[in-house]
Parts: C-alpha cells; sequence; structure tokens
C-alpha cells in the first residue's frame, strides 16, 4: 500500500514523521487534519534549490506559495522562513501572510475580481505585484493608486491558449475560461498601461492550470510569453520578471508528475539562452506560484469509522468526516488514498467511505478494499491542500482542528470550532 517519505507505518500503525496517528486521534479527536512541518519544507525546497542552482548576477527566482492551498498561518510562517513569497487571491489572504510574519514585498496578488477595497489594501502593503486580468481592473487599479499617491506595480496576466490537459474545473488557461487577458489582446494592453501615470509595469505571467503532471504544457506557455516579451520590448517596454503560474501535480494514486527539480531545471535552460542572447546584463527574475505540490502531500484527513452499513447493493463504512471537511471528492470526484491507521489481518471488503452529512454527494472515496471495524481510524491521504482551504460548516459541523508536526513534536496549530460559534454572528428578530 502506498505511503511517503512523510506518512508511514511502524509496527502497523500509521505515522507521520514517526508520531502515531491513532494517538493525535486520543488527544485531539477527529476529523483531524494533520501535517508534516518536513514534508512542507522538502516540498518547497524542491523549488527553491533547483532554482538557486540557476541564479548568476542576473537571474533569479521568487517562489510564491499559492496560499489558497493551504492558508493556515502556521505554515505561511513556516514557508515565509525558507523565503518563500505568496501568490494571494484576496485581501483576507494578504491579511492572513501578514500575520505570519510574511514579506508583503513578495506577495503577487492574482484573481479576476479585485474588489477596491482589496486593491487598497495591497496598496498600503507595498506589495510586489497585481496580476491583472482585465482592463477593466487595470483602470480602476491606476485610480486607486493616483487617490493614495502611489505607483502600483503589475504584470497582465496572459491567457496564452495552452491545453493543460486536466480536470476542466481546474483548467484556466484556454480561450474559453474566464481568466487573463486574450494573448492577442496583450500587447494594446501593455500599451494601454505604459499610458497610465500610477502604473509601473514589471512583469507578464500566466497561469493554465493545476494539477499538470507533464511539463509540456508550461514550456509551451512560457515560449508564448517570451515572444510577447520580445515584441513588447520592440515597443519600448522593458519587462523584468516572468511569472509561469502554479506548481506541478501531485501522486494522488499512480500519477507520476515529472520531478519538480527536471521542470525548473527545463524553465531555466530556455530562460537562460533567450536571455543571454537578447538582453544580455538585463536583471531578471522567475516567478513560480506552486501549490498543491508544496501542501498536497503534507497532510492527511484522520476520520474515525462510526458505523459499517451494507445494503443490497454496497458496504458502506459510515466516518465521521464529511465533503464539508473535504470537498475534492464531491466536486471533482478526486480521487485520496485511504490507509487504516492500524493495519489488520483477515478478510477485507470493498466499502464506499461516506460522511454523515444529507447528500448522496458525501463520499470520501468508493470501492475500497479494507479489513476494518466500528471505531477504526482512517487516513484519507494527500489531503494538505485544498482540503482545509475548502471546508465549510455545511450541515452545521464545526470545522475540524488542525495539526503540525514539527522535529517530533506535536502543535495544535488549529483549534476545532465550538457549536456555539457556528452561530454566534446570527441575530434572532424579535
Ligand atoms: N496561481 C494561480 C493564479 C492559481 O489560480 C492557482 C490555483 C495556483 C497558482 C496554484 O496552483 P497549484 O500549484 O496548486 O496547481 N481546488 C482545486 C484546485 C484549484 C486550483 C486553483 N488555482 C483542487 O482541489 O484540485
Amino acid at each position: 500500500m502506498k505511503t511517503d517519505t512523510h506518512f508511514y507505518y511502524q509496527n502497523d500503525i500509521l505515522t507521520v514523521d514517526g508520531v502515531r496517528l491513532d494517538e493525535l486521534a486520543a488527544q485531539y479527536g477527529t476529523p483531524l487534519y494533520v501535517y508534516s512541518k518536513a514534508a512542507f519544507t522538502d516540498h518547497y525546497r524542491q523549488y527553491a534549490d533547483a532554482c538557486h542552482a540557476h541564479h548568476s548576477d542576473e537571474i533569479g527566482s521568487l517562489v510564491c506559495y499559492s496560499v489558497k492551498s493551504n492558508s493556515n498561518i502556521a505554515i505561511l510562517n513556516i514557508l515565509g522562513q525558507e523565503g518563500a513569497g505568496f501568490d494571494i487571491v484576496s485581501g483576507g489572504e494578504l491579511l492572513r501572510v501578514v500575520a505570519a510574519g510574511g514579506d508583503p514585498g513578495k506577495v503577487i496578488f492574482s484573481g479576476v475580481g479585485k474588489t477596491a477595497a482589496e486593491i487598497r489594501l495591497a496598496l498600503e502593503h507595498d506589495i510586489l505585484c497585481f496580476n491583472i486580468e482585465s482592463l477593466a481592473e487595470l483602470k480602476r487599479i491606476n485610480r486607486i493608486a493616483s487617490e493614495m499617491g502611489k505607483t502600483a506595480r503589475v504584470s497582465f496576466r496572459v491567457n496564452p491558449n495552452v491545453d493543460p490537459k486536466t480536470h476542466p474545473y481546474i483548467s484556466t488557461g484556454l480561450k474559453e475560461n474566464k481568466f487573463g487577458i486574450p494573448y492577442e489582446e496583450a500587447l494594446d494592453s501593455y500599451l494601454t498601461a505604459a499610458k497610465m501615470p500610477h502604473i509601473a509595469i514589471t512583469g507578464i505571467d500566466c497561469h493554465i492550470g493545476s494539477q499538470l503532471l507533464d511539463d509540456a504544457p508550461l514550456l509551451e506557455a512560457l515560449d508564448k510569453l517570451t515572444d510577447l516579451f520580445d515584441r513588447l520590448a520592440q515597443h519600448g517596454i522593458e519587462l523584468h520578471h516572468i511569472d509561469i503560474g502554479g506548481g506541478i501535480g501531485i501522486t494522488y494514486d499512480s500519477e507520476r508528475p515529472v520531478p519538480v527539480a527536471d521542470y525548473i531545471d527545463r524553465v531555466f535552460h530556455r530562460i537562460s539562452a533567450w536571455k543571454k542572447a537578447r538582453y544580455p546584463g538585463m536583471p531578471f527574475t522567475m516567478v513560480f506560484e506552486p501549490g498543491r505540490s508544496i501542501s498536497g502531500n503534507a497532510g492527511i484527513l484522520l476520520t474515525e469509522v462510526q458505523y459499517l452499513k451494507t445494503n443490497a447493493e454496497k458496504h458502506f463504512a459510515i466516518v465521521d468526516g464529511a465533503m464539508n471537511d473535504l470537498m475534492r471528492p464531491s466536486l471533482y470526484e478526486a480521487w485520496h488514498g485511504v490507509l487504516p491507521v492500524t493495519q489488520r489481518s483477515g478478510k477485507t471488503t470493498s466499502y464506499d467511505i461516506v460522511g454523515p452529512i444529507c447528500e448522496s454527494g458525501d463520499w470520501l472515496a468508493r470501492q475500497r478494499e479494507l479489513a476494518i471495524e466500528e471505531g477504526d481510524l482512517l487516513a484519507i491521504m494527500s489531503a494538505g491542500a485544498y482540503g482545509m482551504a475548502m471546508s465549510s460548516n455545511y450541515n452545521s459541523r464545526g470545522r475540524a482542528a488542525e495539526i503540525l508536526v514539527a522535529n517530533g513534536k506535536i502543535h495544535l496549530i488549529r483549534r476545532r470550532e465550538r457549536t456555539e460559534e457556528l452561530f454566534a454572528l446570527e441575530t434572532v428578530v424579535s
């Protein structure tokens, strides 16, 4: 059964970096998100180390962790200390980065719907760059920067019309998607921006999708961005960074993503040759916005089997985790590994792992061969990305607690929500 470097069995008990998951469940209850600090830093360093190997006086890099994948401030703090920048998509994420001690000077702000209040907040914090997605947004940023007596650093998110070959809900670089500005309109958009007094154009950006296993579509997008970079240079617009968007996909089951270091090497080989030929001496930064590949396999969701139930068709393991805790299976029919925390010998049965929520879509895994009994603990694997971050209070369920295991020590990094807190903001009308 698949385990990884950080979540593995010791004497038939599943552990996180050697800390027993059954003991964590006994102490903190279930459902419970459990993360490995070492996994977060290992995964981040796969990007950072591969980038550093290509640094020179002229070429640098910035790895901006995509906050949306897992935004707990303990995680942001760890990555900030590692030197990460942050890719954010809301004012809320910016305030999280600030609360975590992250550097706003390394923050990139993406997203199609930035509000005036969010733009103001970002300018107050002097973020590194806005990734602009429309001319209307450009105008709004220029106006607000002017009111504040500031200049906004911007890059355009260009839609390179490259097929990322991933789930349609997480494909973003095709013509029909709502994201970015069309490739063909990019030049005109830059020329418009160049005339705006409170705008400083610094780069170009794209994000074609998530959970990409192959880097060929990313490299194709990169080539389109360098072509555009050259055309802009011919029009006197000098850029200093290229942001290629999110990271490489991860192994949930048997996927074999291209190794991060190989992808980074291929990016820098292209960039170095291109820059040497065309822009010798020009300072340049390559920006990456990985989320899932840093957080996904750094966490699991721990849940307890409440009941085993059999009907004419199926066997169900009804657990205390649900679609409100981990929405990916309901939303994308996503596959997550399921491991028993205590390995039992004996006959296995094919179970659907389902939650207590009143919807047939409330399932976490289907048709898994398991030898389990009521009261057993299950680990839903690869749940560190888009797990807790997408959780809700549906069915008035308090959100799970979060634990971080760091150097053998256990830290509660978010306590379980209390039921009274779920309606504390509501008022009865008398
Ligand atoms: N940058 C931008 C502008 C993004 O929109 C995203 C993800 C990323 C970076 C990070 O991409 P990553 O390295 O994680 O692939 N909820 C879905 C994933 C949605 C991804 C949205 N954008 C899921 O659970 O699979």
